[in-house]
């Protein structure tokens, strides 16, 4: 147990478990103490991470977070058998990387969809007296990207920049009820994400992020941090790990 990071006791719903950051954030947060709820879309890599977590008691939920209607339900399952949650680690997501020609309503739909109006509606649904406790707090990933122009990254960006800008409102209306929402906007990270990109793409971040592409395991780590009580005073903030990127 990490003793500056406590998550004892706490129950944090965690999303895009099945790979990556998510699935690297729900090892952190379970060795920080935290029952972890996993979701995605594939069961079978959910119960993968279920097998590396430390500790019992989590649970994993196959779910698809397009399906914006449904994600009050889907919450609801979750409380009823877990009890009210005390922190959301929002780490679901797609990139596409297109010039703007290529880039249709659809693309943009999609990526809007998954990246963007899946974290707004679970955020808000969340924050509601009947999912989570008072002093619950929120972290959710944006991207480097929503800052740092990158050709064939507009639909990506722009779906960051609304995590960005709406982070700053949500924590503003959740502030009532204690609740902290932060963001992240990590640089090249390595997950299978970036492991799919062709090599000139991963010449090119090694390129402009001189520090190196960053292990999953730091931005799990400040996803830790920003949920624990260690972040009581932290909220409406985004916080850059980006290897140099911007410099
Ligand atoms: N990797 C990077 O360099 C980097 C840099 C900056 C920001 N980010 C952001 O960090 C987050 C995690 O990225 P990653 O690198 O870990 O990518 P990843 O390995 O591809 O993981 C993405 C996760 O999102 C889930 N997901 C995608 N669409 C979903 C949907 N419709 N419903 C439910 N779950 C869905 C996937 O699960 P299923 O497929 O099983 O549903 C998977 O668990 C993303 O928001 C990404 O934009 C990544």
């Amino acid at each position: 147990m990490n003793s500056l990071i406590d998550l004892t006791g706490k129950t944090i719903l965690v999303t895009g478990a099945s790979s990556g950051i998510g699935r690297q954030t729900a090892i952190t947060l379970s060795e920080a103490g935290a029952k972890v709820i996993l979701t995605a879309r594939r069961e079978d890599r959910l119960r993968e991470t279920m097998g590396v977590l430390n500790g019992d008691g989590h649970d994993c939920y196959s779910f698809d977070l397009c399906d914006l209607e449904h994600i009050e339900d889907f919450l609801k399952k979750i409380v009823d058998r877990h009890g009210k949650m005390q922190g959301l680690a929002f780490c679901a997501g797609i990139t596409e990387v297109r010039p703007c020609k290529m880039t249709t309503p659809e693309v943009l739909q999609r990526v809007m969809t998954t990246n963007f109006f899946s974290f707004f509606e679970t955020a808000c649904q969340f924050s509601k007296k009947k999912y989570s406790d008072e002093g619950a707090k929120i972290t959710v990933i944006s991207s480097a990207a929503s800052v740092r122009p990158s050709r064939g990254q507009s639909a990506y960006a722009a779906s960051k920049g609304a995590i960005d800008a709406s982070v700053r409102v949500l924590a503003q209306e959740f502030m009532a009820r204690h609740i902290n929402i932060n963001c992240i906007r990590p640089g090249t990270v390595d997950s299978p994400m970036t492991r799919n990109l062709s090599e000139d793409s991963r010449a090119h971040s090694l390129e402009v992020q001189p520090l190196g592409i960053i292990p999953a395991k730091d931005v799990a780590t400040m996803i830790a941090y920003l949920l624990s009580p260690a972040a009581d005073m932290i909220t409406g903030r985004g916080f850059d790990i980006e290897g140099g990127v911007y410099l």
